[in-house]
C-alpha cells in the first residue's frame, strides 16, 4: 500500500531522517518505534507532505508522492493523527469531527462517517455538543482518532496516542485501534509504548538516528535481546 525507499527529510540545516525504508501493506497494522528524536513524526510528516523528502521514493498505491501536496495527499486517503492531541478547543466535538471529512472524498459520506466515529466511541456521541478544550486527555485523543477516521482513510498513520494517557484510558486507546484495525484499515503505528504497540502491529521498524535500524515480525522484535533491553527493560 505504502512504501518508503531511503527516504530522508530535514529542517532547514538539520538532517532529521536519513535512510527510512519501509512498507505497510493492505489491511496490516506496522508499528514504528525507537526512542525520542529517532525520527518517527518526521517519517509520518514527510508522508504527508508537510516535510518534502530531500531523497528517496514514497509510493502509495503506486503512486509517487514527491510532487503532491498536503491536501492532495489526504485525498488519496492518507490520514495522519499528530502527536499531542490537538483539538480545536473553541469547536464542539461534532464540528471537530465535520472537520475531518473537508476532504472531497469524505465529504459525500460525512454522514456515515460520523455514525461509525459514534459507534465506535459512545463518549464522543454523548459529548457531541461540548466544546473540544474542555474534554479530557483521554476524551480528546478520541476526538483526534475519531477526526482521523472522518476521512475514511485506507492508511490511518497515528502518532504517540497513548502518551500521558491513565493506564484506562491507555488500555481503552489500544482496543479502539484494535477495532479499527479490524474493519480493514491500514494502520502506521508510532508508539514509544513498544510492549503494548507490538501486541497490536503485525510487524514493526526500530528507528534510530534517523534510519531504521532493525525490522522484523512483532513476536521475534519482543524476543530479541536488543530490543529487550533498549526498550522493554527486561
Ligand atoms: N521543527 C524542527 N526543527 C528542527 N529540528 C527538528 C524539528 N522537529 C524535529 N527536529 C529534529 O529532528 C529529529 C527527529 O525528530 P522527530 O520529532 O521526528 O523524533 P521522534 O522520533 O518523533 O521523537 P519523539 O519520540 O520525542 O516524538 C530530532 O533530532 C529533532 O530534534
Ligand atoms: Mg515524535
Amino acid at each position: 500500500m505504502i512504501e518508503l525507499t531511503g527516504v530522508a527529510a530535514s529542517y532547514g540545516s538539520v538532517k532529521a531522517i536519513s535512510d527510512i525504508t519501509l512498507r505497510v501493506g493492505e489491511g496490516e497494522a506496522v508499528g514504528l518505534l525507537g526512542a525520542n528524536g529517532a525520527g518517527k513524526s518526521t517519517t509520518l510528516r514527510t508522508i504527508s507532505g508537510l516535510l518534502k523528502l530531500t531523497s528517496g521514493k514514497i509510493t502509495f498505491m503506486g503512486q509517487d508522492l514527491a510532487s503532491l501536496l498536503p491536501h492532495q495527499i489526504t485525498e488519496l486517503g492518507i490520514a495522519h493523527v499528530p502527536e499531542g492531541r490537538q483539538v480545536f478547543p473553541e469547536m464542539t466535538v461534532h464540528e471537530n469531527l465535520e472537520i475531518g471529512s473537508y476532504a472531497p472524498r469524505a465529504k459525500i459520506d460525512r454522514a456515515r462517517s460520523l455514525d461509525l466515529v459514534y459507534t465506535i466511541f459512545p463518549k464522543l456521541a454523548e459529548r457531541k455538543d461540548q466544546l473540544a478544550g474542555t474534554m479530557s486527555g483521554g476524551e480528546q485523543q478520541m476526538l483526534v482518532v475519531g477526526r482521523g477516521l472522518m476521512l475514511k482513510p485506507r492508511l490511518l498513520m497515528l502518532d504517540e496516542p497513548s502518551l500521558g494517557l491513565s493506564p484506562v484510558m491507555c488500555d481503552v486507546t489500544f482496543e479502539k485501534i484494535q477495532e479499527i484495525h479490524k474493519m480493514g484499515t491500514s494502520i502506521l503505528l508510532v508508539e514509544q509504548n513498544v510492549s503494548r504497540a507490538l501486541s497490536l502491529v503485525q510487524r514493526a521498524y526500530v528507528l534510530e538516528g534517523g534510519k531504521v535500524i532493525m525490522h522484523g515480525q512483532s513476536q521475534d522484535l519482543l524476543n530479541n535481546p536488543q530490543v529487550q533491553a533498549a526498550y522493554l527493560g527486561i
